[in-house]
């Protein structure tokens, strides 16, 4: 995954109209409880990232008819039963993926292993074995506690767990493993994280209740097939709207892309640094907020983000470090301990690749301090492997005087394998 290298030229703008591949984390979550579901679901524009793919490819392991119809991905369900796999499940690159089929797999009358890539396998699990060992479950982590996974299903009781980490992905593994629990299960989470699992499981007919950051859902319940237009992803997005503030001027419309509110915080970060910010249709479908906006820039002020904003923000912190010397004032970044151990070691990677563009960095444990009006200039860049790295320094690239070296480009593929086309697609010279 880490052989390719990518020439980025210098740009002078951005400008056009921009379709997005569906939202990876609602991708992962239609495809489970697709599996899961009584009947058939069919899900339009569904994520083209490798890790939505390692999410197909696990749940036909595990009995699923899969198929694509033209444009559509199409799931034929098990009703709840699910099919031992013959072989691991490979989760590739992708956390959500494990850690997800996890809190499923924990209450199938069967074993299974699941296995990942390099990156995946240096993940904490800690995580959700401990609620899952909590719900009776029988999961058995690596060294470390980290991949490969290795569950034998068992009867599984409701807890009510307060998770000390704000992810997404142990709510939703509690949250699935409570669908097959006996009892009431709750997840209590430090601060809000984004709530696609929640809107996903009663678009599919599940009973999902929220009071502030806590989350029930009574086990027994079934789930029933749908039809699904899959929103463009907001995180991907993020990307490009950091490449147009590089660039005063520049002009970009996104087309149906994800506006929930747990996850769209990054438009009115922008919005705060002087990104104008157009809503042009907001709608609702299946409980996901999706529209059409569209952005035009000027110089754009900096920013500090701390706090809840931090896991709110968490998938674009690595594009807004890259973009902070384009700043006026600069970008610190606090709180954000988790991106140590996402698919790299975020903070050190970004301001790794910061430096090697001449820009001063202030990196600490827990974040990094960009200052503004920065020069930087081409150079030979890391990926690490990530996919966020990459697009985030490619963009950071196109401002720089000179051309840069993207080492590792195909890491992109992990969530938006059309990464450089579409920017090049976009970039005016
Ligand atoms: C995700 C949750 C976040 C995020 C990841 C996708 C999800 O991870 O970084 O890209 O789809 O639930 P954490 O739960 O580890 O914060």
């Amino acid at each position: 995954m880490n052989d390719s290298t990518q020439t980025i030229r210098p740009a002078t703008g951005m400008n056009g109209s921009v379709r997005l591949p569906g939202d990876k984390s609602i991708s992962h979550r239609y495809a489970i409880l697709a599996a899961l579901a009584r009947g058939t679901t069919r899900m339009e524009n569904y994520s083209t990232a490798a890790d939505c793919a390692s999410t197909l490819r696990c749940v036909e392991q595990l009995g699923c008819g899969v198929r694509r119809d033209g444009g559509s991905i199409v799931i034929d369900g098990r009703a709840g039963a699910l099919v031992q796999p013959s072989s691991p499940l490979d989760c590739g690159n992708s956390g959500s993926t494990m850690r997800m089929l996890a809190g499923v797999l924990a209450a199938q009358p069967f074993a299974s292993e699941m296995i990942g890539d390099e990156s995946l396998s240096r993940r904490p699990m800690r995580r959700i074995v401990e609620p899952l060992l909590q719900m009776g479950a029988r999961v058995e982590a690596g060294a470390g506690d980290r991949p490969p996974l290795r569950i034998t299903g068992s009867k599984l009781h409701a807890i009510d767990y307060s998770t000390p980490i704000a992810s997404a992905q142990v709510k939703s593994c509690v949250l699935l493993a409570g669908l097959h629990a006996e009892g009431e299960t709750s997840v209590t989470e430090p601060v809000r994280t984004r709530d696609h699992t929640e809107i996903a499981l009663r678009a599919f007919g599940v009973e999902v209740e929220r009071r502030q950051n806590r989350v029930s859902i009574r086990g027994g319940q079934s789930l029933t097939g749908l039809e699904a237009y899959v929103p463009g992803d907001i995180s991907t997005a993020t990307f490009f709207l950091c490449a147009a503030s590089i660039f005063p001027g520049s002009r970009l419309i996104f087309d149906n892309v994800l506006l929930n509110p747990t996850r769209a915080l990054i438009l009115d970060i922008m919005a705060g640094m002087g990104l104008q910010i157009s809503f042009l249709r907001v709608e609702e479908q299946h409980g996901e907020l999706i529209g059409t906006i569209q952005v035009e820039s000027s110089p754009v002020r900096g920013t500090r983000i701390s706090g809840a904003a931090t896991a709110a923000l968490i998938d674009e912190l690595p594009a807004l470090a890259a973009l902070a010397p384009y700043t006026e004032t600069g970008i610190e970044i606090r709180d954000a301990r988790e991106l140590r151990v996402k698919e790299s070691d975020r903070i050190a990677a970004v301001s790794e690749n910061l430096r090697r563009m001449g820009a001063r960095v202030e990196e600490f444990e827990d974040g990094l301090r960009v200052a503004g009006q920065q020069r930087l200039h081409g150079a030979e860049l890391e990926s690490y492997g990530d996919h966020r790295v990459a697009m985030a320094f490619s963009v950071a690239a196109l401002g720089a005087e000179g051309e840069s070296q993207m080492n590792g480009a195909d890491a992109v593929a992990v969530s938006f394998p059309e990464f450089y086309p579409t920017m090049e697609s976009l970039i005016e010279r």
